[in-house]
């Protein structure tokens, strides 16, 4: 069953001339990311505060889990659903621990229960237990929004919403930050849904992408197919689609290998010739490639040879959209 189901979902606001959402309707699968990608002003906040009623809908149905959100007494909702923001919203007066105690105190747990969890949480999302004391002011903006991160993971949320978490962040901790969720989510799988309006971000976190303009949901799909198969124009702009660099580095060598390869032989020893690993991706291996000089590079899987990846499997690998694309530069030797 879908973790999130929604039909028809719109809010209108009074005095504005037309809906900030506009008739959205979506499945989300449980454990799934799936990143609300469009630009400022598209509808992507009102849609996330539809989902814990921080906003009412003006029309359309909201099912959680099974149940419809409408039926449930928002505070029973918003028990199982976490909620982080780019401000953090972390209160200033408050030390870290009883910032990330808030819910679990709201919900009356005992209170060794809440102090293993903060010591849980604080592991978790990568912070020294030490940080317990501090306020947020005396915290850097990357582990304010670990520990924005930990207060909405505190009474274990089925569904987590992000609204631009690291969008203030340098592009060095936001890359961290970005490893870090994912790797929650492995363990925790907890179903996500993340706001943003960079693509890069959104490639790189979403197992599918919905992307939004003006209120509309314009496509909702997987990266590569958002990539290879935009909607529409407007799709194809915004995410660089006609981006060859972009589309190869969705996929890995491996692919590009096929299946009907050679047994695998054992790997001579050659001296400073670069390889390639299956799961290394295309634009690694284009540019691995390309300095090499070589025709074609090996790949090892498990100290063997696997096979070998040429210019040819690579762009074999390139939808027709790319046709016009003129020839690869030719390397040496070929
Ligand atoms: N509380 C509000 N009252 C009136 N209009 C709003 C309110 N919140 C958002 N809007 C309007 O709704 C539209 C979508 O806003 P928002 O959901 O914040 O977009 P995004 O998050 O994609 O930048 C915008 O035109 C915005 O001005
Ligand atoms: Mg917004």
């Amino acid at each position: 069953m879908s973790m999130i189901i929604a039909e028809g979902l719109s809010k209108q606001f009074s005095r504005e001339s037309r809906p900030a959402v506009d008739g959205v309707s979506f499945a989300v699968e449980p454990g799934e990311l799936v990143v609300l990608l469009g630009p400022s002003g598209c509808g992507k906040t009102t849609l996330l505060k539809m989902l814990n009623r921080l906003y009412e809908p003006t029309s359309g149905t909201l099912m959680i889990d099974g149940v419809d959100a409408h039926s449930l007494p928002v505070i029973q909702l918003r028990r199982r659903i976490g909620y982080a923001i780019q401000q953090t919203g972390l209160f200033p007066h408050l030390r870290v621990e009883h910032n990330i105690a808030v819910v679990p105190r709201l919900l009356g747990w005992e209170r060794p229960r809440i102090e293993a969890r903060i010591d849980e949480l604080l592991d978790l999302v990568g912070l020294p237990c030490d940080f317990r004391r501090r306020y947020p002011h005396q915290l850097s903006g990357g582990q304010q929004q670990r520990v924005g991160l930990a207060r909405a993971l505190a009474a274990n949320p089925a569904i987590l919403l992000m609204d631009e978490p690291f969008g203030a962040l340098d592009a060095i901790t936001r890359a961290r930050l970005q490893d870090e969720l994912l790797r929650i989510q492995r363990k925790l799988h907890t179903t996500i849904l993340f706001v943003t309006h960079d693509i890069e971000e959104a490639l790189r976190l979403a197992d599918r992408i919905m992307v939004m303009n003006q209120g509309r949901m314009v496509q909702f799909d997987t990266p590569l197919a958002i990539l290879t198969q935009p909607s529409d124009r407007f799709v194809e702009q915004l995410t660089g689609a006609r981006d060859v660099l972009r589309h190869l580095s969705l996929l890995t060598v491996a692919a590009a290998l096929g299946r009907e390869r050679p047994t695998a032989a054992p790997v001579c020893e050659v001296a400073d010739l670069p390889s390639l690993r299956p799961q290394d991706d295309l634009r690694f291996a284009l540019t691995q490639l390309l300095g090499s000089g070589e025709a074609s590079l090996p790949v090892i899987d498990a100290d063997r040879e696997v096979g070998r990846l040429t210019l040819a499997d690579l762009r074999a690998m390139l939808p027709r959209t790319f046709a016009g694309l003129e020839e690869p530069t030719p390397t040496s030797g070929v």
